[in-house]
């Protein structure tokens, strides 16, 4: 029997139809003789949907129509125990079930896809799901805890000062007073927890840092501020494993037409040229394999594989980079644990076909699952059960 694989996409976040070019791709791509996929689409106002119609890309363009058509789902569990799509709202007669799956994909980016959110709840539901798990995805997603996890273990992240905004409203000048004696300008502004260059600017000055910070605090409760590297290059690798073994992909050198690499840029090939909007990651410009010495591919290979395992990363991921040339330094920069694309166009050339990807991470996703049977989360006991009314007077919740 095929695995029945259930592609959760779209999303709440600023990268919403980043994630339908991602998860589409991933769906073409998928081996069909092994694997059974079922759609499940989150609208932007948090309502799921499944059905054929969802996969051509097309009917995007009219989302009113498309929604109209599919059909509209919770994903929870059966009596029987398996996860089923139930149709909502659940019909007085005939069938309320439209699918069961066997395992979730997640291919949602940023805010509550990528960020734990979506995997606490596919842990709830006890389902195998694709990638990282709860706790390396929220540290994925905020830079700042990033930053400390990985400086804790001695990979090199450049400098930071990082505040609520709560602090920044209570004194903004003690703040501004520890990043200057932190650091220099121009420094880098970047709202913790955000995705696609979105709030992120240079400040050269106290007045600059001001507006940038106030940018910021609009789309995040946390802010990082950090040394703006001057004469940079930026490379990206991606790694694929768990915590066991791991592998790193091509490397690739991204470009960008300004300072500060952007959603245009990202994502529609360079700001201002209306480059190819629906190729999603993949559309960036880009050199690849990047143009780098032998030892600095090592170096960030290396590197790559050490940020994986030491966030607790599973599936594949995407390692950020910047290079300082002038101090001719390598810095982590950030991790994707659900990448654009899935960055299958750096394992390509890797010589890993996409088809043979996707089997990897379902394959990752069914041996943590089984990994974790084994372990024991609950005690089989009753406690207002007990014979022994002494030990139920007794008891103390010291868990
Ligand atoms: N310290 C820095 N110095 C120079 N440029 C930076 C720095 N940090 C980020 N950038 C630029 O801003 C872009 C977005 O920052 P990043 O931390 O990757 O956030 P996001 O999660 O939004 O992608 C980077 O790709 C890079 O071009
Ligand atoms: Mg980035």
């Amino acid at each position: 029997m095929k695995t029945r694989v259930g592609v959760f996409f779209g999303g709440i976040s600023v990268e919403h139809e980043v994630s339908v070019i991602s998860a589409l791709q991933a769906i073409k791509a998928m081996d069909d003789q092994q694997y059974e996929v079922v759609p499940v689409y989150i609208s932007k106002d948090r309502q799921w949907y499944t059905g054929e119609e969802l996969l051509d890309i097309e009917s995007y363009k009219d989302l009113k129509q498309l929604l109209a058509a599919a059909q509209k789902i919770t994903v929870t569990r059966s009596e029987s125990g398996s996860v089923i799509l139930q149709k909502n709202p659940v019909p007085k007669f005939g069938k309320r079930e439209v699918a069961e799956i066997d395992v979730a994909f997640p291919i949602v980016h940023g805010t509550f896809g990528e960020d734990g959110a979506l995997q606490g709840f596919f842990e709830l539901l006890d389902l195998p799901y694709v990638g990282c798990d709860v706790m390396s995805s929220a540290a994925g997603m905020d830079k700042v805890v990033m930053k400390q996890m990985l400086r804790d273990s001695g990979l090199p992240v450049l400098d930071y000062v990082w505040f609520y905004n709560s602090h920044w409203a209570e004194d903004s000048g003690e703040i501004e007073g520890m990043i200057e004696q932190k650091l220099t300008y121009p420094v880098i502004v970047k709202p913790a927890n955000l995705g696609s260059s979105v709030g992120i600017n240079k400040a050269a000055n106290r007045e600059e840092l001001e507006g940038a910070v106030e940018e910021a605090m609009e789309f995040a409760g946390k802010i990082l501020v950090e040394p703006m590297v001057s004469d940079m290059k930026e490379v990206n690798c991606s790694v694929v494993g768990d915590y066991e073994e791991v592998e790193a992909s091509v490397i690739e050198e991204v470009l960008k037409t300004e300072d500060i690499l952007s959603y245009q840029d990202k994502y529609q090939g360079g700001s201002g040229k209306g480059g190819e909007g629906s190729k999603g990651m993949e559309s960036t410009d880009r050199i690849i394999p990047a143009p780098v010495t032998e030892e600095r591919k090592t170096e960030v290979e290396e590197l790559a594989k050490d940020t994986f395992q030491i966030l607790g990363c599973s599936g594949v991921s995407r390692i950020d980079f910047l290079i300082d040339q002038t101090a001719d330094k390598v810095f982590v920069n950030e991790i994707n644990t659900i990448p654009g694309s899935l960055s299958f166009y750096l394992w390509e050339p890797a010589g890993k076909k996409y088809s043979q990807l996707l089997h990897q991470l379902i394959q990752l996703s069914l041996k943590r699952k089984r990994e974790r049977e084994k372990l024991i989360f609950s005690i089989d006991s009753n406690l207002f059960n007990m014979q022994n009314a002494e030990g139920a007077k007794g008891t103390k919740t010291n868990n």
